[in-house]
């Protein structure tokens, strides 16, 4: 008898144990708990991508004090492929990375950094490279033999429907599972299948809801290609309640400081933003708990866009250990204005003139469910503007104004 209860305790603990395992993985492991942060190859570089250039910068990350503000990652994008050897093992391209993958990642690690590498669940990736459908186990222990950190799985060339896109994603998170190295997993199938439905339980810890980010504020017409800013706006603050620690909205790359110049920012009508747009990308990718990747040249970058990229008071909204991605309150033909509860009991709020002229806001908290009495401070101007339950004052076109509540005890 006793024999059979410690038998049956024994399956108890192992029950339990396996179905903890499962939370935990199903959970990315933890991985990625705030938005992953870093810069990414594609909006500048597109596929002409060179090992020396992303050693550079790697080099940029640390110089300029992106790392330390918490721009972890290199993310190569499509464009390193070189094809498969002749054991089926996906290689680099050898012009692009002579001294092959591996080297590049330790040395991003010997920075601090992490590395991230792009493939696509079916045979060739969106800018016709070899890619991972049939081969995902041994791309995945390829990436991880090469130290890499994070697998962005792009879905050019598959099948429309969801299942499908379910089942593939799912295959390749198993295999990142099993590859003996804790990689992040990013979908990036746009939007397409509600991914916000799936991409979590399928293993991903984010996943792109829009189709492609460009250098400009806004479509200007049905018919053209390429997302703007306030596009990708208006259908992420819809999202609030997919997203949460370990699994995000990826609202696609920062286009800041791109200034319309290079790469795929530059077709699809990408054409440069202003300073307060760029600041109104950073401030609502950051509110809205999306990744925030980088994609202008960090080598050189003026005083505003570092001004805009290193504002760590913004930042701290989007790393805020809470995890939850603010509140579309308030949506009209002028403002949109948006609530983040933060970790240690403030609030953030964004502020957002949509509008083509310099507006007035006269804002009263309550109108967005915060009753107390706050210090507010200003998170670009840095400094406290207000004290009580509202606020008034202008915003530019175009521009956000973000705003951290303090609860006056
Ligand atoms: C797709 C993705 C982009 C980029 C390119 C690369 O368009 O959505 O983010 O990765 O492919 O070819």
């Amino acid at each position: 008898m006793r024999k059979k209860i410690l038998y049956l305790l024994l399956l108890l603990a192992l029950t339990q144990k396996q179905t903890f395992a499962q939370v935990k993985s199903a959970n990315g492991n933890m991985l990625a708990a705030t938005p992953p942060m870093g810069w990414m190859t594609w909006n500048y570089f597109a596929d002409q991508i060179h090992e020396k250039e992303i050693m550079e910068m790697a080099d940029a990350l640390v110089k300029t004090g992106m790392r330390d503000a918490g721009y972890r990652y290199i993310f190569i994008d499509d464009g390193w492929q070189g094809g498969r050897d002749n054991r089926n093992n996906i290689i680099a391209d050898p012009q692009k990375f002579p001294s092959g993958i591996k080297a590049l990642a330790d040395y991003v690690h010997s920075k601090g950094l992490k590395l991230g590498i792009y493939s696509d669940a079916a045979p060739l990736t969106c800018a016709g490279y070899t890619a991972s459908l049939g081969f995902e186990e041994q791309d995945a222990k390829t990436f991880a033999s090469w130290g890499i950190d994070y697998l962005k799985y792009d879905y050019c060339g598959a099948p429309p429907d969801a299942e499908t896109a379910k089942h593939r994603y799912k295959t390749m998170a198993d295999a990142l599972r099993k590859s003996g190295r804790e990689i992040a997993f990013g979908i990036c199938e746009w939007g397409d299948r509600k991914p916000w439905l799936w991409a979590a339980e399928a293993g991903g810890q984010l996943w792109r809801t829009t189709g492609d980010v460009r250098d400009k504020w806004k479509r200007r017409s049905e018919k053209e290609g390429g997302e703007g800013i306030l596009d990708i706006i208006d259908v992420n603050a819809g999202l609030d309640q997919y997203a949460g620690i370990g699994h995000w909205n990826d609202m696609d790359m920062l286009v800041v400081g791109l200034n319309g110049k290079k790469g795929p920012s530059g077709d699809l009508g990408g054409t440069g933003c202003s300073t307060a747009e760029y600041q109104s990308q950073m401030s609502l990718w950051s509110i809205l708990t999306s990744p925030l990747a980088a994609t202008n040249d960090l080598r050189t970058m003026d005083e505003q866009t570092k001004r805009i990229l290193l504002n760590t008071e913004v930042i701290q909204l989007n790393q805020d250990p809470l995890g939850k991605q603010a509140v579309r309150k308030v949506n009209d033909a002028v403002w949109t204005i948006l609530v983040k509860p933060l970790a240690n009991g403030d609030y953030a709020v964004a502020v957002l003139n949509r509008s083509d002229a310099v507006q007035t806001a006269d804002l009263k908290f309550a109108d967005l469910g915060l009753n107390e009495s706050y210090t507010v401070r200003d998170l670009w101007a840095h400094k406290t503007v207000a004290k009580g339950k509202k606020w008034k004052g202008q915003v530019n076109r175009h521009e956000t104004k973000v705003f951290r509540l303090k609860n006056i005890k």
